[in-house]
């Protein structure tokens, strides 16, 4: 069985690396396709570096564009990469453009394509990720994905069963990997934090782009800031915007992006998180770590119903909902996220070969 993986961008390469050791592990042969869509340091290679995965076999280098420029780069430069290589499976993960792009190419070529993290839906059509979901499971052959409920979301849109495999959560077999070398890091000493901080992490064009929606974000995170340490590593996007619009947040902590590692640090010890990255939704709650998600609705209702996770549209209601925050005893563990999902993910693409 000959395995080609595609990734692009930041959230990709945690779900990558358990599948990829995992094939490593069957001697499978691997091709890793870098599309380019993410390419600072500290966006791409460092993850590479954090996670343990060799630097990608091909890199397409087509960087940040508009939505139609950078899909356009990676369908012409993917196609002659699929047509040399022909492997059994290309396999895509999550929702960013690449994935969507790249399955547009391998099924005109008559390529096999298995979707990790299939079956997630906001119904929210404004985000470009929901349009990438979609798109991309109307074409994979097999969908892979990480909960129950994403099963039973893939059957009423009238996949048949046999193109379905449950295999539980690959981003939280990179978080178990990872933990023990997140925690010698030193990376909160570094930053003088003793007691334990909210992170924040903001970067979705909703939150982000309109400079009221930011200001306003801003003004409730410098709020919080008096009560407790706010930390913010910031993605490009938000750290121009934060420029663009004259802010300055008194008392927290704006830091560059920062490694996977050294993320982990700050999550695993965190009083709160308050984001609206999909990915920390997820590790909050295999953490026990109360997240508040800025946005109206989420792909990943399991981390509502089971896990630590609650929505706050309202950047005014975020001061109140962080004051009643309580830890979990214990820290939840929906089914399949249990640091296996990797494997189970070789094995079902063998049986559906
Ligand atoms: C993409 C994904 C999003 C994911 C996010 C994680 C899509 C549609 N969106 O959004 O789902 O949550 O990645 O980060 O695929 N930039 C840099 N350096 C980089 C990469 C980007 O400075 O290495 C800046 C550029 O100005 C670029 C902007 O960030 O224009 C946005 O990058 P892009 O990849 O288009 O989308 P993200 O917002 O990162």
């Amino acid at each position: 069985m000959k395995l080609l993986h595609v990734v692009g961008a930041r959230p990709n390469f945690p779900k990558l690396a358990p599948v990829h050791r995992a094939g490593r592990q069957q001697g499978i042969d691997q091709v890793v396709v870098h599309t380019g869509q993410h390419y600072d340091d500290a966006m791409s290679d460092a993850f590479f570096r954090d996670l343990g995965i060799a630097p990608p076999d091909v890199n397409l280098a087509v960087g940040s564009d508009t939505h139609a420029v950078q899909t356009a780069r990676i369908l012409e430069r993917i196609e002659p990469v699929l047509v040399k290589e022909r492997p059994d499976w290309m396999v895509v993960y999550g929702d960013v453009n690449s994935t969507m792009a790249a399955a547009l190419v391998a099924s005109k070529l008559g390529i096999r394509i298995a979707h990790v993290e299939a079956g997630l839906r906001s119904f929210d059509r404004t985000m470009p990720e929901e349009i990438n979901r979609v798109v991309t499971d109307r074409l994979a052959n097999l969908l892979l994905t990480p909960s129950r409920d994403a099963d039973a979301q893939l059957r009423l849109e009238g996949e048949p069963e046999n193109r379905i495999a449950f295999v539980g959560n690959v981003m939280i077999d990179s978080l178990f990997y990872a933990l023990p070398a997140a925690r010698t890091t030193g990376f909160r000493a570094k930053l003088g934090l003793n007691g334990s901080a909210v992170v924040v992490t903001l970067h979705r064009p909703s939150n982000v782009d309109d400079p009221r929606r930011i200001r306003a974000l801003a003004a409730v995170l410098s709020e919080i800031a008096l009560e407790r340490p706010v930390v913010f590593p910031a993605h490009p996007r938000t750290q121009r915007r934060l420029e663009s619009a004259g802010l300055r947040m008194d008392r927290v902590r704006l830091l560059e992006p920062v490694g996977y590692l050294e993320m982990l640090d700050l999550v695993e010890n965190a009083f709160a998180v308050i984001t609206d990255s999909g990915g920390l939704q997820e590790e909050t709650t295999a953490l026990g770590v109360p997240c508040l998600t800025v946005r109206p609705n989420t792909e990943r209702p399991i981390t509502i119903t089971e896990g630590t996770n609650r929505l706050v549209p309202e950047p005014g209601d975020i001061v109140a909902e962080i004051r009643q925050l309580r830890r979990p005893s214990v820290a939840p563990r929906p089914e399949g996220w249990d640091g296996r999902a990797g494997e189970r993910v070789i094995l079902a693409l063998a049986n559906h070969l």
